[in-house]
């Protein structure tokens, strides 16, 4: 996807080891499809050379403000005035002081000051060391860059390159990537709390088999994205699937269905929505054996037998509610065919007010999907797509059904 196609950010980079990142995060603005000015500090050029930057970017680096390349030498005005953003990764604890002082006396902090500030977002990414981080000092002055209308991405935590273990490093390009999409899609689910599932579910026979189908969870996982990219607080219930947490949701593993509906149930109580993408297995083996069941050559077959699951979105969406107001439920449906009856007679059966029919067999696994909306009024197709331009989609229509 080109979710970043015809933005164009200044990437500054300030003096920090993390600046070989930059490198990366330069490359994955423009992969993205976005357009990149690289302004460096004097202090960064000590630690990457604008020759890689200027590589990566396809545009020489400024890095002074007496750069006569601009016909009015104003390269503080000019660069600052054409961004849709100035992104600084690494920012250096010095220079997030120095923008706290709206200090001015070389390029980056000069053009960080001049910039626009209702129309060009400043959007920092603090990489020191983990005592710099800790100090009051600092602590200080991002509550106040913050204050000021700047854009915290936040830190990572672990090892650092001087050898100490804790917070204060650059976020890997990938999620620097993701939050500076973020930032972009409009929030329209500000202040709500969105639970999630996800994924399969696997319902053990012994210690080494079990019966789970072929979700891959994909879907609910892009869900949980764009909800959390539109500003909610996102819970992601996930059987067993190897995909990334998406950036800033709260995960929480499970397996079977009994486990799923365990975890699910304490935070429906205070969600606003409930979206239940998971495709939970209908049966689960009606006895479990703590062994494993060994083959004795006599060509016998064990005999398994069946109990139903508790069916997750019909319990939830009848559940009592601590928290006022009615939760917004969205139920799933994976049908091979008849999708638009069969959604149809889903969505009474589980009494919720949105479904959402895809064929299963064309989209487990893939990376698009193709959704039809079944609400009380009718039906809507959500022609094929990539699954997080869907879900995306899909977000916009529950912030719309919402009080
Ligand atoms: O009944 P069926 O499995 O076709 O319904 C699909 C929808 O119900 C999906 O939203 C799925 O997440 C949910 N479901 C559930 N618990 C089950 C079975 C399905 O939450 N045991």
């Amino acid at each position: 996807m080109n979710d970043l196609a015809g933005k164009h950010f200044v990437l500054g980079l300030s003096g920090g080891i993390a600046c070989y990142k930059a490198a990366e995060l330069c490359r994955a603005l423009i992969k993205e499809g976005a357009t990149v000015q690289v302004v460096m500090t004097e202090a960064a050029e000590q630690f990457i050379t604008p020759v890689t930057m200027q590589a990566l970017s396809g545009r020489k680096v400024y890095g002074s403000q007496w750069d006569s390349r601009e016909p009015n030498n104003m390269p503080h005005i000019n660069l600052s005035r054409e961004a849709d953003a100035i992104v600084i990764a690494p920012c250096s604890a010095d220079f997030m002081a120095k923008l706290l002082h709206g200090r001015a006396d070389e390029l980056l902090s000069l053009m960080c000051l001049a910039r626009p500030i209702d129309k060009v977002p400043l959007l920092l990414a603090p990489a020191m060391n983990r005592e710099m981080w800790a100090h009051p000092a600092t602590q200080r002055n991002m509550a106040q860059l913050d204050a000021d209308g700047a854009h915290i991405l936040g830190v990572g935590t672990g090892f650092q390159a001087c050898g100490e273990t804790g917070d204060g490093r650059m976020l890997e390009p990938p999620e620097l990537l993701q939050d500076i999409i973020a930032f972009f899609q409009p929030k329209l689910l500000r202040g709500k709390q969105v639970l999630v599932t996800a994924g399969p579910t696997f319902e053990a026979i012994d210690p080494v088999r079990g019966i789970t189908n072929l979700s891959s969870g994909k879907m609910g996982f892009a869900i949980a994205r764009a909800a959390r990219e539109a500003g909610a607080e996102v819970t992601l219930v996930a059987g067993p699937v190897s995909l990334p947490t998406p950036r800033g949701v709260t995960r929480i593993d499970v397996k079977s269905a009994r486990e799923m509906l365990e975890a699910t149930q304490p935070h429906a109580q205070r969600a606003d929505v409930f979206i239940a993408t998971a495709a939970v297995a209908d049966w689960r083996p009606a006895s479990h054996s703590e062994r494993k069941i060994k083959k004795d050559g006599s060509g016998e077959t064990p005999d398994l037998a069946f109990t139903e699951n508790p069916d997750i979105l019909a319990t939830i969406a009848q559940l009592p509610r601590a928290k006022s107001g009615a939760l917004f439920c969205v139920g799933f449906a994976a049908e091979s065919h008849d999708l638009v009856a069969n959604a149809q007679a889903k969505r009474a059966r589980k009494g919720v007010p949105l479904l959402v029919g895809n064929i299963g067999p064309a989209t487990f696994g893939a990376e698009d999907n193709a959704l039809l909306l079944v609400d009380e009024k009718g039906t809507r197709d959500m022609p094929r797509a990539p699954k997080l331009e869907l879900a995306r989609a899909l977000v916009a229509e529950i912030a719309r059904r919402l009080p």
